[in-house]
Parts: structure tokens; sequence; C-alpha cells
């Protein structure tokens, strides 16, 4: 209700690569599916409140005029509100710009994880021109001068400033979901000038941590002609001025329709163990992301392996359960991360298993909602193990998912969370000792404890939740325009 209010009469876009839902064949029939995808998660529930237009690259197998011409209809039910426009793109499009550009060049850049970035002139090229067709769309679905825009991620850093030519008085609302490094790791990129520039079309840039929104300040200090104001956090830049502040994204609360119908804890247990053929009484160490070498899936495997080698008292009694959603498959960073981790499950299981007992379950597919929310309130601990991750939504989901307040949460100090949720066991995913000795520690951890730190916990991701979350950009942009405005009167 406040985010309409203050959102009452404005026009809202949102932009993002990810569409919020993928509308695929599956034998005769279109079945509409979720993708894994933080951003989704936090964005469309607060588009379902405030309504409007979201603008995403159509990623599904349909048929896409049939897609095209069911926009509202084919949304689930109770998702009818806003519009789902898509922008359809070519293969080369995405080797160059999502593929190629993105995905090898800026996410290794942005994240600490020691894999190389790839950068390469022709995706640059299919990037900026990919980012100009979005432009295209933005311009053509605004229906006034001065709509609130948001632009979503490391997809879209030229985006802001090519809507600004083109729509001068619009709200524009950057938000960069991964972190933003230093500026001499920044400065590797050979577009850096570039990519700042478009960056500063935005009325207010926004990061998941303050560390993050710094980082960037101090980005542009090194390396363009602006002026910086440390003091209020912003930047001006050929006769326009960003303000650029630290947002920590967040979940829905209270959470969508679905947590209305979760079964009991125990009833969670049973179908989810029955599922995996697990013996009543055995537990679940719980790890959920997409397959990603920034998730730190190998660390958490070798720190599960060091677990059951120095306590063999788990052996036969707990089992790692990873759901590795697929993700950017074709590059080969993630092909040799798949082969690893495939390697390392087979050897482990052969090493542990025996009759009635797989140490690793790893399941390689993506699930809905409904039975994450199911895996969440059976586990017994979930492990969070990101080596760089701009906030990480899962630790936040198992939290919410946990009104018993039973459960350990397990989370990397290098998660935009970890600020956050400080009550979770807080481990360095890179020390493998250090995070088997908290699954050791959160296996004997007592009732009551496990009770304490998810009731804290869950007042935070309560208060902070995803609406709370829009509603500080929205209104900090609010406050922003009615300063430009008396500014321009004086
Ligand atoms: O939050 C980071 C992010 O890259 C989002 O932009 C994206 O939707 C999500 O992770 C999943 O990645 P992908 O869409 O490439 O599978």
């Amino acid at each position: 209700t406040l985010l309409r209010t203050q959102l009452s009469g404005d026009e809202i876009i949102v932009v993002s690569n990810r569409e919020p839902y993928i509308h695929e064949w599956q034998g005769e029939q279109t079945i509409v599916r979720r993708p894994a995808s933080g951003l989704v998660t936090a964005v469309e529930p607060v588009m379902r409140a405030c309504s409007g237009t979201w603008i995403a690259h159509g990623s599904g197998s349909a048929d896409r005029e049939f897609v095209d011409a069911h926009d509202r209809l084919m949304l689930p039910p109770g998702h009818k509100d806003y519009a789902l426009r898509r922008i359809w793109l070519s293969d080369e499009e995405v080797r160059g710009y999502y593929n190629g550009f993105a995905n090898e060049g800026l996410w290794p850049l942005c994240h600490m994880v020691h894999i190389r970035p790839t950068f390469r002139e022709s995706d640059w090229e299919t990037y900026r021109a990919v980012n100009r067709r979005f432009a295209d769309a933005v311009v053509a679905e605004a229906h006034s001068e001065d709509p609130v825009i948001l632009v979503q991620d490391y997809h879209f850093a030229l985006l802001p400033a090519m809507i600004r030519e083109r729509l001068p008085r619009a709200t524009i609302l950057a938000f960069w979901h991964i972190p933003w490094p230093n500026p001499e790791s920044f400065g590797i990129c050979p577009w850096r000038r570039e990519i700042l520039q478009g960056m500063l079309g935005s009325t207010i840039l926004g990061f998941q941590t303050r560390n993050h929104s710094q980082n960037f300040i101090e980005t542009v200090d090194r390396y363009l002609e602006a002026r910086v104001e440390h003091e209020h956090s912003t930047i001006s830049f050929r006769g326009e001025t960003s303000f650029v502040e630290s947002y920590p994204i967040s979940i829905e609360w209270p959470g969508s329709a679905a947590s209305a119908d979760w079964p009991s804890p125990q009833n969670c247990r049973d179908e989810v163990f029955s599922q995996l053929g697990l013996r009543a009484g055995q537990r679940i160490i719980l790890g959920v992301d997409r397959f990603d070498y920034t998730k730190g899936i190998i660390e958490r495997l070798q720190a599960f392996e060091h677990l059951l080698q120095h306590n063999p008292q788990w052996i036969g009694e707990v089992s790692l359960l990873q759901i590795a959603a697929p993700t950017r498959s074709a590059l080969a960073d993630y092909q040799g991360l798949h082969a690893k981790v495939h390697d390392m499950v087979a050897a482990l299981n052969a090493r542990f298993g025996r009759a009635g007992y797989t140490p690793v379950i790893l399941q390689n597919v993506q699930h809905d909602q409904r039975w994450l929310a199911r895996l969440y309130r059976a586990a017994a601990v979930c492990v969070v193990s990101s080596l760089h991750d701009g906030m990480n939504l899962v630790s936040k989901e198992f939290v919410a998912a946990r009104d018993d307040e039973q459960g350990v949460l397990i989370l990397s100090r290098f998660t935009g969370a970890a600020r956050e949720l400080s009550e979770a066991l807080l481990v360095n995913p890179y020390h493998v000792e250090d995070v088997a000795q908290a699954m050791q520690r959160a296996l004997l951890m007592p009732a009551d404890e496990q009770r304490e730190r998810l009731a804290s916990m869950r007042m935070t991701v309560q208060e902070f939740n995803v609406f709370r979350w829009a509603g500080h950009i929205l209104s900090d942009a609010s406050r922003w325009r009615l300063r430009e405005r008396i500014e321009a009167r004086v």
C-alpha cells in the first residue's frame, strides 16, 4: 500500500534480462516457469504490488507470437496486474551480449573468485547494440515524459544514459545486484569509462552494500572527470547528478500466497524424505544455488567430505542435498564446474556411501517455489557458501520458511546477506575446516539456540523486506526530484 501511495500517478517500467515468467512448450501445452534468479525473487513481488510494464529478454521455447499476444493473460492466476513485454534476441545477440560481455566479462570482473574475465571487442559491440534495443523498447513503452524506470543489473550498464538522452525527465533507478569491485580490479575493463558514463545516466544508482557503493564512487573518481561529493554520496557528470547509495535487497514478507499452504515441518520432512528415499531420522544439509562458480559448491563438498572423515558418526545419518539450478551452461567455465562437481560427488559417494545411504544428492534441476519451501522446512541445516555474492536471497528464503524457528543457517561472510544475518554461523568458504566445523556445530546445536538465532534473523528479514527496499529507493527518488526542482528555482 505504501508503495502504491509513493508511486500514485507514476508510470513504472522495469527492465531486466531475466523475465519473471518463462513460457515453455511441454508436449502440446505451454507451461509457465519461474526462473532461478534472486533478481526475479525480489522484483516480481514489487511489480505485483505496483503494476506497470516489465521489459525482459524472452527466453522460453514457447511460440513467440503466442507469448506476445498473451503478455497479461499467460501469467498464473493472481498475477495479471502488470504487463510483460519480451525482447526477442537472435542467437548472435545472446552470444555477444549475455554469454559474452555480461557473463564472461562483467560477471567475473565484479565477483572476486579468481576467474579471469574475457573481453572481446565484438561482444562489447553486441552488448551496446542490445542495450540500445532495450532503450528503444523503454521509449516505445513509456506513455509519459517522466516515468519511473527501474533498470536491473549488469546486463544494462549503458541503458541509463541511453534512456536519459531520450527521456530527460524520467526518474531512472539503476540497481546493481552483484558486487562492485575496487577501482584497480574494475580498471582492467577496456570500456571502463563507457560503462561508468552509461550508469551515470541514472537518477539513483543502488548497490547491495556500502562497500560496493563506495567502490563505485572511488572507481568514478579514478577514471572520470566527474565531481564526486563523498559527503552526500553524489556524482555530478556533464551537468547531471546521480545519487549513489546502498539498498540491501530482500524478499517478500509476508510470503506469497504459496506460504499460506505450507504443510507442517513434519509433513514437509515426510514428503521430502519419501521423495528422496531417505530413512526417517536422517538429517539433511541443504544447498540451493544456481550452478555457478561463485556459489562455492566445490568448497562445500570439500567441507562435507571433511566432516564425514573427521566425524564418522554422521556417516549414514546426514546427507548433503545440493540443488544446482542450470544456468549459463553454454559457457566453458560453467561446463568445467559441472564436470568437477559431478566427479567430486561420485568420489564422495563411492567413499562414504553404503546400502540405503547416499552421502551427497546432487540435483541439477530447477525446482518450483512450492517444492523449495518444503526443502527449506525439511532441512536441519541450510548452507550458503558463496565465494562472493552481492546479497544471496536463498539465506533469506530459508529464514522466512522456518516459522517453526528450527534449523541452522551457515552463511558465507562474503555475501551481502552476512551483514544483516549475523546470527547465522558465519564462515569463510575458502577455509574448508571452518565450514566443516560449522556443519558439526549446526548438527549439534540445541533447539533453544536454533530458536534464538532464527527468531532474531526472522525479525530482520520481516522488517527489511523487499517492499521496504523498493520503498526506500522510491522515497529517495522523490526527495531527490523535489530537491532538484527547488534548486532549479534558485
Ligand atoms: O542477481 C544476479 C543474476 O545474474 C541476475 O541478474 C540473474 O537473473 C540471476 O543472477 C540468474 O542468472 P541468469 O539469469 O544468468 O541465469
